[in-house]
């Protein structure tokens, strides 16, 4: 499914304290592509991870997810680095969850919960709760609750920021292995320039705020992708061209955070 974003504007406040987060984004994220959005801090990208989602009214332009009329949102499920499990809730009601506001019935809910937890390494952990499992496991589940919703987008903003690095490679490749199976239409949101190269089929590189869309890098890794495609030639060229961009980005932003305080 398709996500078609033209001239997006995004206004934060009243004047005169407004902040542009935004200023005319236009791009076409393909359907069943991997895209990442990959920029500084501060340039919007959860904020059009936000606005794709429905969670987020827009100040102006167009925004369509498919080719139907239903509103943000109806298409898409987020994931987000703050996982928002409910501690008190076990594994599987936590993974259930979707359905069962759905009303579909505990037998059958629980039968498809149960595939998908175990399709993400978590056989044997229904019964725990949130705060029993590790950062990795967390997410893990994170994963099981949105992927059980079926929808044919999945945003996700910063899902892997807070894992350790070594807990973060095991969920890169657990996400591909996910993607390159079930082929969702899928944004990542990312500050990470490795990550970006490993998940996506194409890099959206931001500007400094306010943010517009400065280059799209097409990642031509073959798939199945690995972290072993780190070491190769090929990975090294489009780390050097993300890094060249997003240098330039994060001196502009620094220059702009002079110029407000100076
Ligand atoms: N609800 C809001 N009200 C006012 N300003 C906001 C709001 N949400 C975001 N902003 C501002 O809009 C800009 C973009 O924010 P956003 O969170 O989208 O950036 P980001 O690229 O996701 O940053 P980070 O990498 O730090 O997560 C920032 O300047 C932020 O302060
Ligand atoms: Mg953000």
């Amino acid at each position: 499914m398709d996500i078609v974003v033209e001239n997006l504007v995004q206004v934060f406040g009243d004047a005169p304290k407004q902040v542009l987060a935004l200023d005319r984004v236009s791009h076409r994220f393909p359907s069943q592509k991997f895209t990442c959005i990959l920029g500084p801090s501060g340039c919007g990208k959860s904020t059009l991870a936000q606005i794709v989602g429905g969670i987020e009214p827009y100040t102006s332009g167009t925004v369509t997810v498919g080719s139907d009329e239903q509103p943000l949102g109806t298409h898409s499920v987020m994931v987000w680095q703050h996982l928002n499990l409910f501690p008190w809730r076990s594994v599987i009601d936590n993974v259930a969850f979707g359905l069962e506001m759905q009303g579909v019935g505990k037998a059958e809910r629980f039968e498809r919960a149960k595939a998908l937890i175990a399709s993400v390494g978590l056989r044997g952990f229904e019964q725990h709760r949130p705060p029993q499992l590790s950062g990795g496991m967390r997410q893990r589940v994170a994963l099981a609750r949105a992927l059980i919703m079926e929808r044919p987008v999945i945003l996700m903003d910063e899902p892997f920021a807070a894992l350790d690095a070594q807990t973060k490679i095991v969920m890169q490749e657990e996400l591909v292995r996910i993607y390159e199976r079930s082929k969702r239409t899928i944004l990542f949101v990312t500050h990470a320039i490795d990550e970006a190269i490993l998940l996506g089929d194409e890099i959206v590189v931001m500007t400094a705020r306010p943010g517009r869309i400065k280059e799209v890098i097409k990642v031509d890794l073959p798939r199945p992708r690995s972290q072993d495609m780190v070491n190769t030639p090929e990975f090294g060229r489009l780390y050097d061209r993300a890094l060249h961009l997003i240098r330039e980005e994060v001196l502009n932003a620094m220059q702009q955070q002079d110029a407000a305080a100076g």
